[in-house]
């Protein structure tokens, strides 16, 4: 089995032109107006970042049956593979079986790449799993106070990063972390599947996420992030397994990704109450395009809860969702501190939800009794267009924070089919905002501009995330 797999590796992978990013997002504002085509051609030079080392995790011992432990093994290959990131890079290759192994740390210049008959299987073995410090922007871990188990594939302070194959899986294996997080006997909060902080240039794409111990995808204080073509599944329900948690975070693009979740589909994060104002790095930059989501107990994006560092430009479209508990969620409270503005989203269908659009004032939820009561979140710009929604409890709850409405919302051309429990269809408090052509008829705080009225608005302009082109190299 062994040999005929490893001589099937031949295999296509695309990386990425970083070129373009780099030297669009150091361009002012004002520059960023181009068709992507454009700018790489005017960019010029076309820089594509081939590994210069290859190696399979069966060289360093590496046993894919299912039972074998390999933590040693992926170990070894990171050791080895780490002293290439100066010299061309490496490229660490997961053939055709199932891998167990306990969490392991990426390095710079790499990419992993999973066989399509490839599974990462998640040791189970909580001795395997270090305690790491908690986040800065979040004071504690996220279940518990303290430190948090490390995550399962980890990586910090990294430059250029691939984590992609012919649509291999990673394993969480998270069920015993669910009983254990639900019976409270975890000492420490759970890792994530992934997660990357402080990094530069990071690809997560052509996989599949399944069963995550907590959330899925984690990049937190990053820049420069695709994630492409990703499917996560996690068991419903199953505590937290938020699919893409952007978290501090710069210049993201999620495109093409199909998750059902236990959580958030998507949920973009800058950090905890004082501990998220005081570290102050925001989310922003972000694009979400051809999403499919299922999340019957959360939403399809969810903005916060923590947005202490500030949420600013979000631009979501093409979204599908079925059986989810909410469309878009804003989620806040006194003592984030923070914002969330600058957020458009247009072109979502959506099929059995229980609120269209879910705005909270009042989520609670503080790392400890330290918070600022007087820390209030600004909310603002918020732009709803072009969405179809069936069979919804309510179309929306938006209910603000009367020491500080959230202004600037605009919801256009959205049509919510009710189910047949006749509820109020909107329910509104402490916002300001306008709509045109919604039906059914929103709430008073949202006053009708007439059909005539002109849409939602929708940024034109492109990112620098946008330029970032994908190149074919082979080994
Ligand atoms: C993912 O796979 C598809 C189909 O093979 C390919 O077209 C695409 O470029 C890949 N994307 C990345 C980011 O690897
Ligand atoms: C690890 O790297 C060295 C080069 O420093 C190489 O010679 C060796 O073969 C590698 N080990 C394995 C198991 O591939
Ligand atoms: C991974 O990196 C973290 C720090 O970023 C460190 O605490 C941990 O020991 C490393 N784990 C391994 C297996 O090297
Ligand atoms: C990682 O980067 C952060 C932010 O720049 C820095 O504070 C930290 O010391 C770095 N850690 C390491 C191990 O280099
Ligand atoms: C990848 O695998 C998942 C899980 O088996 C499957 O649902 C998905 O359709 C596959 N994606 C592609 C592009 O083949
Ligand atoms: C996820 O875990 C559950 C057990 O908790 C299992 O029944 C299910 O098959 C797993 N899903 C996948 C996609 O492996
Ligand atoms: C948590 O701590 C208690 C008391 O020290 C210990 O008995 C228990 O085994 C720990 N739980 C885990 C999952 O490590
Ligand atoms: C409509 O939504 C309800 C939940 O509110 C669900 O129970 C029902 O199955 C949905 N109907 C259809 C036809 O999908
Ligand atoms: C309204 O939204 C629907 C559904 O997304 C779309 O087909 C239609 O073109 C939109 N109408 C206008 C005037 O933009
Ligand atoms: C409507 O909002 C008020 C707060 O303004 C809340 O008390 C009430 O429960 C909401 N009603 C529904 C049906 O959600």
């Amino acid at each position: 089995m062994a040999s005929r797999t490893r001589s099937s590796i031949r295999f296509t992978v695309l990386l990425v032109i970083w070129m373009a990013v780099i030297t669009q997002s150091m361009a002012p504002v004002e520059c960023r107006r181009r068709k992507a085509h454009d700018h790489v051609r005017r960019g010029g030079e076309k820089k594509t970042i081939c590994r210069a080392h290859t190696a399979s995790v069966e060289d360093f011992g590496a046993v894919g049956d299912g039972v074998t432990s390999n933590t040693k093994a992926f170990h070894a290959a990171m050791a080895n593979l780490s002293q290439y990131s100066a010299s061309g890079g490496a490229t660490l290759v997961v053939p055709a079986g199932r891998w167990l192994t306990g969490p392991f740390n990426l390095t710079s210049h790499f990419t992993l790449f999973l066989h399509r008959d490839a599974v990462i299987l998640a040791s189970q073995d909580l001795n395997e799993w270090p305690i790491i410090d908690p986040l800065p922007s979040y004071g504690r871990g996220r279940d518990l106070p303290g430190g948090r188990y490390t995550n399962f594939i980890h990586g910090s302070n990294l430059t250029d990063v691939v984590i992609t194959g012919d649509n291999g899986t990673i394993d969480g294996q998270g069920e015993i972390w669910w009983q254990k997080f639900k019976n409270k006997e975890l000492n420490y909060t759970r890792g994530y599947l992934v997660e990357l902080m402080f990094s530069d240039q990071i690809v997560i794409s052509n996989l599949t996420f399944v069963n995550s111990t907590s959330w899925n995808i984690h990049p937190v204080y990053s820049s420069n992030i695709i994630v492409s073509g990703v499917t996560i599944l996690a068991k419903i329900p199953s505590p937290n397994t938020d699919g893409i948690n952007p978290d501090s975070c710069s210049n993201v693009r999620i495109e093409d990704c199909y998750i059902v979740s236990g959580d958030d589909c998507i949920a973009i994060k800058s950090g905890w109450d004082e501990y998220g104002i005081s570290f102050g790095m925001p989310s922003q930059h972000i694009i979400i395009r051809r999403l499919t989501c299922i999340s019957p107990t959360s939403a399809v994006i969810a903005l916060g809860s923590e947005m202490s560092g500030g949420i600013q430009d979000v631009r979501a479209e093409d979204i599908i969702a079925i059986n989810s508990e909410s469309g878009v969620r804003i989620k806040t409270s006194p003592g984030r501190g923070g914002f969330v503005k600058d957020i458009f989203v247009r072109r979502m269908n959506l099929y059995t939800m229980k609120w269209v659009f879910w705005m909270t004032g009042h989520y609670g939820d503080h790392p400890d009794d330290k918070f600022d009561p007087k820390a209030t979140p600004v909310i603002n710009g918020i732009s709803y267009s072009d969405v179809v929604a069936e069979n919804v409890t309510m179309a929306g709850n938006l209910l603000g924070i009367e020491a500080a409405p959230f202004t600037g919302i605009c919801i256009s051309n959205v049509t919510v089919d009710m189910s047949k429990s006749k509820k109020l269809p909107w329910n509104c408090s402490d916002i300001q905002g306008v709509s045109s052509s919604v039906s059914p008829t929103p709430c008073a705080l949202l006053p009708d501009q007439g059909s005539s009225a002109k849409p939602c608005p929708f940024p034109t302009d492109e990112l620098p995330i946008d330029y970032v082109e994908f190149n074919e190299c082979s080994y």
